[in-house]
């Protein structure tokens, strides 16, 4: 209310000093109206119509759009004099955000409003009752000179191809395509967009390589590709991408080895390349990558020896999960010195050798993954560690790990790992002491809610490990 009257106070204002020039200059009744070319206006009103349905009548609702009667997700710039919308974001973001009807159409005009720099469509194309949609091929060309954010997420009714008109924009710093439908190849004049420093188009259903082409993108600091179905080698250019400080190509069926050339990427602090069919072992590359907080490859049949890796240089990580790799070989001690982990996954490999007692000395370090290994000898580490850590230190599933015993409450111990010097007992009085002992160590008060579910998955491990002997 207070708002409104303001605003109106700022017109009544406004319109006194138009009053007071006018008598000033003589000049006529139109420079009362906001300095907006009818055609564009025009334009704004059917393109929006277009969207949000034919019962939206923008000149009733919104006779200055540009100026006292705002409309949401509109913005505008004045331009050598003259009002131009600059900025057009379609889809449920507030509450009275222009949402899209069923019907959904992409008309035309949208493409006469030529000073648009950003224009995007959040949960706009999905209707199921509706044919899906495909974004049209022609015209984008048409917004080349000024676009510079393009946006569609959230679309599932969007289907078909990216178009390669898409390639002519030239002023694109930002491309996000995420969650739509979207099928067909990555368009290989994506990389003339040498303007872009974002490119997203990750949960969509993109199949092929990637282009050699985006190699060409210098300027791109963020580079997602993730959940999709690309396949192929990574393009050896990919390397050159040398400002890159995300890139997420996790969960596609990309393979071959991580190329060397990646070493050339020492801005980058996010990697992402799990789920994933990478093979030929560790390369260096990794090691060379020297500003990473976040390496995950997990889930890839890469192989390989973790001691291989100068893992000391990679001094700033603080996820590391290289989980499901099938690596070999032990667990250096250099990862012990990267002291800013919180998570390190190297669960279900086929690692061996000791535990050192070092891992536990990591001060930020909230979860340790090492079970479904062949890792041997006695665990070393406090009873308060593993009170701390809980089922957050995974050491299961290795046959030939112990811990010590000893403690002065048997409460918090490493789970589903036996205790040491229990090996020569029989396969039946195994299977009672690790029950029993479970269940007074593990039990209902130490892991509240949990606890019953807990003894289930214990007595089940228990029983597997019974007949596994
Ligand atoms: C919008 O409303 C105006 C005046 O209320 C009317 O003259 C015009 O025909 C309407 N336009 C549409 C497209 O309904
Ligand atoms: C890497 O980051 C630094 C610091 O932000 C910056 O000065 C440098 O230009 C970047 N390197 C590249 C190749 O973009
Ligand atoms: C794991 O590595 C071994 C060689 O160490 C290889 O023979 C095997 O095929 C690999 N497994 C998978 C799933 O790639
Ligand atoms: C551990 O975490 C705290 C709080 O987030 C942070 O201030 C500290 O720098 C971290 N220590 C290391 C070695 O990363
Ligand atoms: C685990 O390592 C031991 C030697 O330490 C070896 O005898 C055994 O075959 C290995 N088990 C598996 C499943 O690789
Ligand atoms: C241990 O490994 C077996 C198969 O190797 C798997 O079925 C089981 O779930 C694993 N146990 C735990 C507790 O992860």
């Amino acid at each position: 209310m207070k708002k409104k009257l303001k605003c109106l106070s700022n017109f009544f204002l406004v319109a006194f000093f138009i009053l007071f020039l006018c008598l000033q200059c003589n000049c006529e009744d139109e420079s009362m109206e906001a300095p907006m070319e009818k055609w564009e206006q025009e334009a704004l009103y059917s393109a929006i119509q277009g969207f949000v349905g034919k019962w939206w009548n923008g000149s009733d609702l919104y006779p200055d759009p540009c100026g006292w009667t705002p409309i949401q997700g509109v913005s505008c710039d004045l331009i050598d004099g003259l009002w131009h919308v600059t900025e057009l974001r379609i889809g449920p973001i507030h509450d009275n955000s222009l949402k899209c009807a069923p019907n959904v159409v992409l008309t035309l005009y949208i493409f006469s409003l030529k000073h648009l720099k950003s224009l995007s469509f959040f949960n706009c194309f999905n209707s199921p009752f509706h044919q899906p949609f495909k974004i049209q091929t022609d015209m984008w060309e048409m917004l080349s000179g000024n676009l510079e954010s393009l946006e569609f997420r959230s679309n599932s009714g969007l289907i078909g191809g990216i178009p390669e008109t898409f390639g002519h924009l030239q002023k694109l710093q930002s491309l996000v395509l995420v969650e739509n439908g979207l099928s067909g190849q990555l368009p290989t004049n994506l990389g003339n967009l040498v303007s872009l420093k974002r490119l997203v188009i990750s949960g969509n259903k993109i199949s092929g390589e990637i282009p050699s082409s985006f190699g060409g993108l210098k300027n791109l600091l963020i580079l997602d590709l993730s959940r999709n179905a690309l396949s192929g080698y990574l393009p050896y250019d990919l390397g050159g991408l040398h400002s890159l400080l995300k890139l997420d190509l996790s969960s596609n069926q990309l393979g071959g080895q991580i190329p060397e050339k990646m070493e050339n990427l020492q801005n980058l602090t996010l990697l992402d390349m799990s789920n994933n069919r990478f093979s030929g072992g560790l390369t260096k590359s990794l090691q060379e990558m020297i500003s990473l907080k976040e390496l995950v490859l997990s889930n890839n049949p890469t192989g390989g020896d973790l001691k291989s890796i100068k893992w000391q240089n990679l001094i700033g990580l603080s996820i590391l999960d290289l989980a499901n790799m099938n690596l070999t070989g032990g667990i250096p001690d250099s990862i012990s010195e990267l002291k800013k982990l919180r998570f390190l996954g190297l669960n279900n490999n086929k690692l061996t050798g000791g535990i050192s007692q070092k891992l536990a000395h990591l001060p930020n370090v909230s979860a340790i993954y090492l079970n479904g290994n062949n890792l041997t000898g006695e665990l070393q580490f406090s009873e308060m560690f593993y009170g701390k850590m809980g089922r957050r230190f995974g050491a299961w599933n290795n046959s030939n790990l112990c811990y010590q015993v000893g403690f002065s409450s048997t409460k918090n111990v490493p789970f589903g790992v036996k205790p040491c010097g229990e090996e020569q007992v029989t396969i039946h009085e195994t299977l009672i002491n690790e029950k029993s002992h479970a269940i007074t160590s593990l039990g209902c008060s130490t892991f509240g809610v949990e606890g019953l579910w807990f003894m289930v998955i214990v007595e089940i491990f228990i029983f597997e490990l019974a007949f596994n002997l």
